[in-house]
């Protein structure tokens, strides 16, 4: 049963090189928010940082232009400390992904419990999705261009269920 909340003011979303899933899931995330009336300032990271100052990957370049989506301007960056204050939600692409922000997070509360509440929620990317829930976008880095067509589809059907999500708030 999916959890009733109102749209966040704000999201990252965070893969593992921020060249893939997560700038493309920036994207597709945004033109749905704003079809759907919602303001979010949305945002892309990585937990890892060997691809910070990169644009995306050309494969994500060119799947996502193919579907309608624009990234070649993003740049790839790693995720801060600072963005678990300034997002209200960041959510993981994979389980990995989340498994990684919650370290972060459960450090950031342990050096200063009395800002636990203030700190974005954790979520995995898919966690509304009644088609894919609880599974990991798939990585399409080592993979070919059906690698990438799914996980654009896996990306749309995730973001399509959070809209859904925050339209009955
Ligand atoms: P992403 O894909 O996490 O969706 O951006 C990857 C990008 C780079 C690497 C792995 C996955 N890498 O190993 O460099």
């Amino acid at each position: 049963m999916p959890i009733k909340t109102c749209a966040p003011k704000s999201i990252l979303l965070v893969c593992l090189g921020n060249i893939c899933r997560s700038p493309t899931a920036e994207e597709v995330l945004r033109q749905k928010a704003a079809v759907a009336g919602f303001s979010i300032d949305i945002d892309s990271a990585g937990t890892g940082n060997w691809h910070a100052g990169e644009h995306p990957d050309k494969r994500a370049i060119s799947h996502a232009k193919a579907n309608g989506y624009a990234i070649h301007k993003l740049i790839a960056r790693q995720v801060q400390p600072e963005d678990f204050q300034k997002f209200e939600l960041i959510l993981a692409m994979d389980k990995q992904n989340l498994q990684d922000l919650q370290v972060i997070k459960d450090r950031l509360i342990n050096d200063n419990p009395e800002q636990s509440e203030a700190l974005a929620k954790l979520a995995l990317f898919s966690e509304e999705d009644p088609i894919h829930a609880g599974e990991d976008v798939p990585d399409p880095y080592y993979g070919g261009d059906e690698a990438f067509e799914r996980c654009i589809a896996y990306i749309e059907s995730g973001a399509n269920a959070w809209i859904e999500s925050w339209k009955s708030c």
